[in-house]
C-alpha cells in the first residue's frame, strides 16, 4: 500500500496521542485514507523528557526542526506546539518547503490565521484545524460544510474544557477554583500557561475562529469582550444554585440588526437546560440556522485522545486531499467586518 510520510512537531499531551493513534491503529488510517500514514519523525524541545507514548526505532525523535522542514519525503506535518512563536515561523517554513499542515493551535490561528492561510493559498498548500476548537467535537467541519445551506443566526458554546471542568467541580464538590486548577493541568486539559484558559482568552480565540466560519466575520479575538472564571468564587456558585442556575463560561455570537454581537463571560444558565448539564471537560456548541433550526454538538473539548482523534482525522483528510472544502469556505468570505458589541445572555 502507498505511504504518506508524516511528522509530528510537539510530542506533549496532544502530540503523544496522535503518535499513539498513528502507531497503534495504522489499520484505521489505512482503511480511511487508502494509504499508510507513516510516522517518520517527531520533534520535541527536550529529548531527555519522558514521553506518554513509545516510539519504535523506525520513528526518528529529534530536537531539530530543520530535520523535518528539509525532508522532501515528509508531505504532511502535525504542528502541535502551543503559543505564537516559534509556532508561526515554523508553520511558514513548513508551507514554504511544500508541506501541508494540521494544527490544534487556536491561539496561533486566532492571531496569525490570515497571514498563514494567505501564504498557504499562495503556495497551494493546506492548513487543517479541526482540533483547534472544541477538541474532539467535529465543529469546524459541521459549521463550515454541513450547515453551509443556512444563514447561521446564533452560536452559543462552552468552548473551554478547563473552565468547564473547574466550574463543574465547584458546583458538584464545593471545591474552590484554586484547588481544581492543578487537577485540570495534571489531566492535560489546561494550556501550558493556564491564564488563557481561565481569563476567557482561549474561548474568545475559538469564538473568533467559529465566527469567521459561521458568519464570515473577521474579528480579532482581543476585540471580543471577555470575562473569565478567574473572577468567580464559591459564593457565586452557591448563589447561582440557590436561584436555580448553574454558572457556565459561555462564548456567544448572535446575529442582531446592529451586526454580530460577540462576548465570552460566566453566565447564569437555568439548571436542567442542555448547556447547564454539560459537565467536566466537555464542550457543547448550540447553533441556530434559518433552515435547520437548532442543532447542538456535545463532546470532549480537551484532553489527549479526543484532541488526537480530530488531528488524525485531519491528517487522513489532508493525505487524500479532502481539506479543500474548509479552505474554500475561508476563501469565499470577504473581509466583511463584524460589528462587535457586548450583550447579556
Ligand atoms: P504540551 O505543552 O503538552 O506539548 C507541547 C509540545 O511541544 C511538547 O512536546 C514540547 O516539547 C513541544 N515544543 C514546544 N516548543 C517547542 C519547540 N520550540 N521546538 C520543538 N518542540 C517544542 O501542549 P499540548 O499538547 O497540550 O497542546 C499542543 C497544542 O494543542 C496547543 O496549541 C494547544 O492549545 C492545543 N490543544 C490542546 C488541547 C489539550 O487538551 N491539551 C486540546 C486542543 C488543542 P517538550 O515535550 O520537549 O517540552
Ligand atoms: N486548554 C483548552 C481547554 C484545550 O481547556 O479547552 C482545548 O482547546
Amino acid at each position: 500500500m502507498e505511504k504518506t510520510k508524516v511528522a509530528i512537531i510537539g510530542l506533549g499531551t496532544v502530540g503523544s496521542g496522535v503518535a499513539r493513534l498513528l502507531l497503534d491503529h495504522g489499520d484505521r488510517t489505512a482503511r480511511h485514507a487508502g494509504r499508510i500514514l507513516w510516522l517518520e519523525k517527531a520533534v520535541v524541545r527536550d529529548l531527555a523528557k519522558p514521553r506518554d507514548c513509545e516510539l519504535p526505532e523506525s520513528v526518528t525523535l529529534t530536537d531539530d526542526i530543520e530535520a523535518v522542514i528539509a525532508d522532501p519525503e515528509i508531505k504532511v506535518v502535525a504542528q502541535l506546539i502551543g503559543g505564537l512563536e516559534p509556532a508561526r515561523t515554523i508553520m511558514l517554513k513548513l508551507l514554504e518547503s511544500g508541506k501541508d499542515i494540521v494544527t490544534a493551535n487556536k491561539a496561533l490561528l486566532a492571531e496569525h490565521g490570515a497571514e498563514l492561510f494567505d501564504r498557504a493559498r499562495e503556495l497551494g498548500r493546506s492548513i487543517a484545524f479541526e482540533a483547534s476548537v472544541a477538541g474532539g467535537i467535529p465543529i469546524i467541519a459541521n459549521v463550515s460544510q454541513c450547515l453551509s445551506a443556512n444563514q447561521i443566526t446564533s452560536l452559543h458554546g462552552i468552548l473551554n474544557g478547563t473552565s468547564n471542568f473547574i466550574l463543574s467541580k465547584m458546583h458538584e464538590d464545593g471545591a474552590s477554583y484554586e484547588e481544581v486548577l492543578p487537577e485540570a493541568q495534571r489531566l492535560g486539559y489546561a494550556e501550558a500557561d493556564p491564564a488563557m484558559d481561565v481569563d476567557g482568552s482561549d474561548a474568545a480565540q475559538k469564538l473568533a475562529i467559529l465566527a469567521h466560519l459561521a458568519f464570515g466575520a473577521r474579528v480579532h479575538w482581543k476585540d471580543i469582550p471577555r470575562t473569565g472564571i478567574d473572577t468567580l468564587d464559591l459564593a457565586d456558585v452557591r448563589y447561582a444554585e440557590e436561584m436555580g442556575y448553574k454558572i457556565k463560561l459561555l462564548a456567544v455570537a448572535d446575529l442582531v440588526d446592529a451586526g454580530l454581537e460577540l462576548h465570552v463571560s460566566p453566565t447564569l444558565v437555568r439548571a436542567g437546560s442542555p448547556l447547564a448539564e454539560v459537565g467536566g471537560p466537555m464542550n457543547a456548541v448550540r447553533v441556530d440556522g434559518d433552515a435547520v433550526g437548532r442543532v447542538m454538538f456535545y463532546g470532549p473539548g480537551a484532553g489527549q485522545m479526543p484532541t488526537a482523534s480530530a488531528v488524525v482525522a485531519d491528517l487522513i483528510d489532508t493525505a487524500v486531499g479532502r481539506t479543500e472544502l474548509t479552505f474554500k469556505t475561508l476563501e469565499l468570505w470577504s473581509d466583511r467586518q463584524a460589528r462587535v458589541a457586548s450583550s447579556d445572555y
